[in-house]
């Protein structure tokens, strides 16, 4: 069954992994994407997606730019973590599509009003667009069929303060503005929440790199390492393969520089993996809320398992998934997704 979605990224190079699986699974009718100020500034971040999906070949996709700061405070970016472009080490060319006439708020009402109760929200950057769009229309949690978010620690060590994961750091009253509004949402419509909890065991190795590129028939093989030097670029004859081995090294090479090992945590394209496939998650309700005033704390999710705040659950939260078997539809889809759009000459 066709799973119409509406994507909202700050792309970014896990973003362009969740938008060359959505284009390599047939199951995925993408309706339009937000282009949401985080990783690298909004303007940034709609060039790479129009640019990403120039490389998947896809057809023509709206993508909206979104407000150029987050609702209460400065814009803070990442380039150091996701490269000066936002694609690591990778560069792709800009691409002639236009951006759409209308923002990214509107993209959010305006698809969800015309497909009502069937599309799937999916949002891998911060919450600044998908708010706003809210406080144009408060029926946006009834009007959209499921909503997916990366973002969030619960039981787990933030990747930006000790406490707060990047896509809410950037903009926690957006998140807790999304929270609040689906406080009211029928259990059915409760966002399902990819936290770091789950997507930091979700760890790319080099060897899944290497299948993918198999799966493509590109070569040469190129077997990356943490000796790499900085200026090496793949050689691969497959565009998609040469694009994701210069994107996610520089993704591995940051993971290993903060000693979490010679990986890439693919949070992500396993969120977008979740919107095609619930079963892929385990999740459990919880009442989440976002802490705005603490001094240490500020941008913290915090989640009321057993409901001690008297409050209704507002979301459901991944607790359990398969690692394994979510980078073998990785590697099998965007693999073949690769060796269809380029085939390798005889
Ligand atoms: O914390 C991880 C999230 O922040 C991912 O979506 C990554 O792309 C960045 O946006
Ligand atoms: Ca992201």
């Amino acid at each position: 069954m066709p799973q119409k979605i509406i994507l909202d990224v700050d792309t970014g190079i896990d973003d362009s992994l969740a938008m060359l699986y959505l284009l390599a699974s047939p199951e995925a009718e993408l309706l339009g994407i937000a282009a949401t100020a985080g990783n690298v500034p909004a303007a940034q971040v709609a060039a790479n997606t129009l640019a990403v999906l120039d490389l998947g070949r896809a057809p023509e996709i709206e993508v909206a730019l979104g407000a150029a700061e987050p609702l209460a405070v400065p814009l803070r970016t990442t380039e150091d973590t996701h490269g000066l472009q936002g694609l690591g080490y990778a560069v792709l060319p800009l691409s002639p599509r236009a951006l759409s006439a209308r923002s990214a708020a509107q993209l959010w009402v305006e698809l969800a009003r015309a497909h009502p109760g069937e599309a799937i929200g999916l949002c891998t950057g911060p919450l600044t667009n998908l708010a706003l769009a809210l406080r144009i229309e408060p029926e946006l949690p009834r009007l959209l069929r499921r909503l997916v978010i990366m973002g969030g620690a619960f039981n787990h060590p933030g990747n930006t303060t000790p406490t707060n994961e990047w896509n809410v750091h950037v903009d926690p009253e957006a998140a807790k503005e999304v929270f609040d509004a689906f406080s009211a949402a029928p259990p059915d419509r409760r966002p399902v929440v990819c936290a770091l909890d789950v997507t930091e065991t979700i760890e790319m190795r080099t060897e899944h790199l290497e299948q993918l590129a198999r799966a493509a028939g590109s070569t040469p093989h190129e077997p990356i390492g943490p000796a790499d030097l900085l200026e090496w670029r793949s050689a691969a004859t497959n565009p998609i393969v040469r694009y994701l081995t210069d994107a996610v090294r520089f993704y591995f090479d940051f993971h290993h520089q903060y000693e979490l090992g010679y990986l890439a945590h693919m949070h992500d394209p396993f969120a977008a993996a979740v919107a095609l496939d619930p079963a892929l998650a385990t999740t459990r309700p919880a009442t989440v809320d976002v802490e705005l005033t603490g001094t240490l704390t500020r941008a913290t999710t915090v989640a009321d398992w057993a409901g001690m705040w008297g409050r209704e659950p507002n979301a459901d939260i991944v607790i359990g998934a398969d690692p394994a078997l979510f980078f073998e539809r990785l590697v099998t889809r965007v693999g073949a997704l690769a060796r269809r759009l380029y085939p390798e000459q005889p």
